[in-house]
This record gives C-alpha cells, sequence and structure tokens, in this order.
C-alpha cells in the first residue's frame, strides 16, 4: 500500500515535470524570460517558484532537510511580488532555474523514499505531495494562460478535441432538497473543499452544456455589450473602463468573428463552449438570456448529486478518475471541444461537460465552509476569503486531471478573462416543479 503510493506519487511528479518542461522549452531564452503580459510571470519565474514550493515543502518542511537556495524564497515569494514586478527582480537565468528546478526534484524524490507517510498529518495519504504536484500542475495552467497571451508564431500543438457525438441542448431540472458538498474523504483535496456539510438546495434548471460561442455572439449581435440594462453597476462600469466589446482574442472576420488561439488565428467554432470571458460578461450574458449564473452550490450540485442514492459522487460519470472519454482536460487538447463530445462524463441528471473544457463562472464569491479549518497554511485559500473573488468551477482543457475534481475550488477576480474561463446559466425552477 504504501510502496504503491510511493510509485503513484513519483509517476505524478513526473507527469507535471513533463508537462513543465514542455511549456517552458517550447520557447527560446529570451522567451522565456520576457514577460508576455502585465498580467502573467515570465515563464522562467513560473519555473524556478514551482522548484521553490518543492524545496520549502517537500525538501525542508516534510524532510527536514537543509535548504537548496535558502536566498531565493523571496524572490519566488508570490505574496512579495506581485506578477507585474517580477520581471525587475534578480531572477534566476533559464540556465540556472533548471539546474535549480532539477536539485530541488532530485532531493524531493530521495524524501518521497525515506520519508513514513502516515507519521504526519502533512504526509498522511501522501498530502503534501499531492499539494505540490497541483500546485505544478495549476502553474502548468497558468502558463499555458501566458503561452496564449504571447505574441509571435505559434511553438504548442496538440491534436484537436474530439467531435460532438450527439446534439446538447436546453436545461436540465435539478430536484429541490438536500446534497453533500465538499468533502471529508478525497485524500488531496485541499482545505477550501473541506469539510463535506450538507447544503439545501431548491430546485433549479440548469443549461446542459457551457454556453457557446454561437449564443455568445447572438448576445454580442443584439447590442449586449451597448446596453447597461444587463450590466450589474460595476459589470457596466468595468465594460466602460476596459472597453469590452467581445471576449478576449476575438475580432471581426468579414460579418462573423476570428480568434487567435495560441498563435493561430481561426474563425469561431459555432458549438464550442465560449472561452475567456469576464464574470461580468457572464452576468450579463446571463441577464440578456432571461437567467442568470449559477451559484456554486448550484454547480456542485449540478456535478455531484445522484437521485438514484442522495450521495455526492467525486466526478458526474461517478468516483473512478477522468479517463480521456471522460472530459476533455491536461493540455491534450488546446481549445474546449464542441458542446456534446463527452456524452461518457455527463452526470445522471444529464448534465455535460461540467469538468475539463472550460472553467464556469459561478454567481458565488469564495468563502470558507461552514467548519473551514486552515491546512496547511493561511495563505493557501484562507486570506483570499471575503474578497471581490467569484468561484470558477470544473477546470478547463488547460487543467490536469491532478487539479480537478467535483469538490475543486478555483476563484478568480471578475474582471479577469486571460483565464481559460467561459459560463453556463441557470434559473429557478419555480413552484411545483419538483
Ligand atoms: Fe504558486
Amino acid at each position: 500500500m504504501t510502496q504503491d503510493l510511493r510509485l503513484a506519487v513519483a509517476a505524478e511528479m513526473e507527469r507535471a515535470r513533463a508537462r513543465t518542461a514542455l511549456l517552458t522549452d517550447a520557447v527560446d531564452d529570451p522567451d522565456l524570460v520576457q514577460q508576455h503580459s502585465p498580467l502573467m510571470s515570465p515563464l522562467v519565474w513560473d519555473l524556478a517558484h514551482v522548484a521553490n514550493q518543492e524545496e520549502l515543502w517537500l525538501v525542508r518542511d516534510v524532510g527536514g532537510r537543509e535548504p537548496v537556495r535558502r536566498d531565493i524564497d523571496e524572490l519566488y515569494d508570490a505574496f512579495k511580488h506581485p506578477r507585474g514586478d517580477r520581471p525587475a527582480l534578480p531572477l534566476l537565468g533559464p540556465a540556472e532555474a533548471r539546474a535549480y528546478v532539477g536539485q530541488v526534484r532530485d532531493k524531493a524524490l530521495d524524501v518521497l523514499d525515506r520519508v513514513r507517510l502516515d507519521e504526519r498529518p502533512l504526509v498522511a495519504d501522501g498530502f503534501a505531495f499531492g499539494m505540490i504536484i497541483q500546485h505544478e500542475q495549476q502553474h502548468d495552467e497558468t502558463m499555458l494562460a501566458t503561452h496564449q497571451l504571447r505574441a509571435g508564431a505559434p511553438v504548442l500543438d496538440a491534436d484537436p478535441p474530439p467531435a460532438a457525438r450527439l446534439g446538447v441542448s436546453g436545461e436540465v431540472l435539478i430536484p429541490g432538497g438536500p446534497f453533500t458538498m465538499g468533502t471529508d474523504t478525497e485524500a488531496w483535496a485541499l482545505d477550501n473543499e473541506r469539510p463535506a456539510h450538507t447544503v439545501d438546495v431548491p430546485a433549479f434548471l440548469i443549461d446542459a452544456a457551457p454556453v457557446t460561442n454561437l449564443r455568445y455572439a447572438e448576445f454580442i449581435a443584439d447590442g449586449g455589450y451597448d446596453d447597461p440594462r444587463w450590466w450589474s453597476g460595476p459589470g457596466w462600469a468595468h465594460r466602460q473602463a476596459a472597453g469590452l466589446t467581445a471576449p478576449m482574442h476575438w475580432r471581426r472576420d468579414g460579418d462573423g468573428w476570428a480568434y487567435t488561439r495560441f498563435g493561430r488565428t481561426e474563425r469561431i467554432v459555432a458549438d464550442e463552449p465560449v472561452v475567456h470571458v469576464c464574470y461580468f460578461e457572464a452576468e450579463a450574458f446571463a441577464a440578456w438570456a432571461g437567467r442568470r449564473l449559477p451559484s456554486e452550490a448550484e454547480w456542485e450540485k449540478a456535478a455531484r448529486f445522484d437521485p438514484a442514492n442522495g450521495r455526492s459522487r467525486r466526478y458526474p460519470w461517478g468516483d473512478d478518475p477522468p479517463e480521456p472519454r471522460h472530459a476533455n482536460l491536461g493540455q491534450r487538447h488546446l481549445s474546449p471541444a464542441p458542446v456534446g463530445a463527452y456524452p461518457d462524463g455527463a452526470s445522471p441528471l444529464g448534465v455535460h461537460q461540467l469538468i475539463g473544457d472550460v472553467w464556469e463562472w459561478t454567481g458565488s464569491g469564495f468563502d470558507g465552509y461552514p467548519g473551514f479549518a486552515v491546512f496547511p497554511y493561511a495563505e493557501y485559500s484562507q486570506v483570499f476569503f471575503g474578497g471581490d473573488y467569484k468561484v470558477l468551477r470544473g477546470g478547463s482543457f488547460g487543467t490536469d486531471a491532478a487539479a480537478c475534481r467535483g469538490t475543486f475550488r478555483n476563484w478568480d477576480h471578475p474582471v479577469r478573462r486571460q483565464i481559460f474561463s467561459g459560463f453556463r446559466c441557470a434559473r429557478d425552477a419555480g413552484p411545483g416543479a419538483c
């Protein structure tokens, strides 16, 4: 058992590192140290930051080993330096960063070989390793977002996503009543996903699939960006100040739209979930459509509730980890898949593509669940509670399975759209619906 866990952890560490290497080896050294957007770090910062976190938690804390490079801790502390300031720091250069990454990994693997996995809560079930693996995978998604913002010739390649296998449209009724939100049993779940607790959710209707490019283009064509009726006060103020007229990376192309993705410009795909919209845009679309965004609890109930037995599943399709047939995850494809591409990943009630493709904005702010306890450090989630953040759910094509599950919570400012963010709509079911 313990040996199996060690092997599984080592394989997951290796898998995350292969992705990190691919994303950073794809560009030359000047590109690696350049800042492609003030919203993002230079890729070389992410690279050494991933290793620095691995050093802090696995080498020093879990392993009790001597520091590899204590002198650089401050440079790679995300709380000390906002992304916009990072290029001006005396960062490790590409060769130095790669050497550091390798040194830390050798030590972390040695710690993994020797540590008793059950001796401290931090190490139980390999949690600290799981946390660091998820951290690296999350930075791999951030680095993919940096690639999307980078100018120049394409450097990333992947197979196109699968085609739609069936038509998916309309709404699904989720019956009212209690369900279990969050988890006590998911070994590598982060503190903000805990504890499991009962939430009574009234009946509601939710879109069977994320909102598509076609529907979103209809909102634009109907003057959605010019009509303050559809926008909240802060949303309209932001729309005006930022000059928003369409999702990020869209541009007019004759009578339609094209977008540029990872350096390639093509016509938008009508039945693909819209991506790179901010919370305010999602909220305005929903109002225009006579709907609203789902709350976080509604989203999770749609994703996990099994009406046959009343229990909450790990994923919409069941408790088995994601396979390629379930969801568009892990950067296997460099775009969302069209609606209807993953019938095997649908929930028991028939809600599709909740996991993968695009992060979905919910109407909820980010806060701790009842009974929340910091673990293992306040800076992971607690310091973000109660801010202007909105919760996103479900993961995107850029999210790895290791950092995605039915309980996983992401959060960001409502103006952010360089992330792989889309949405689906919901509405109250009304009396007698269940
Ligand atoms: Fe980080």
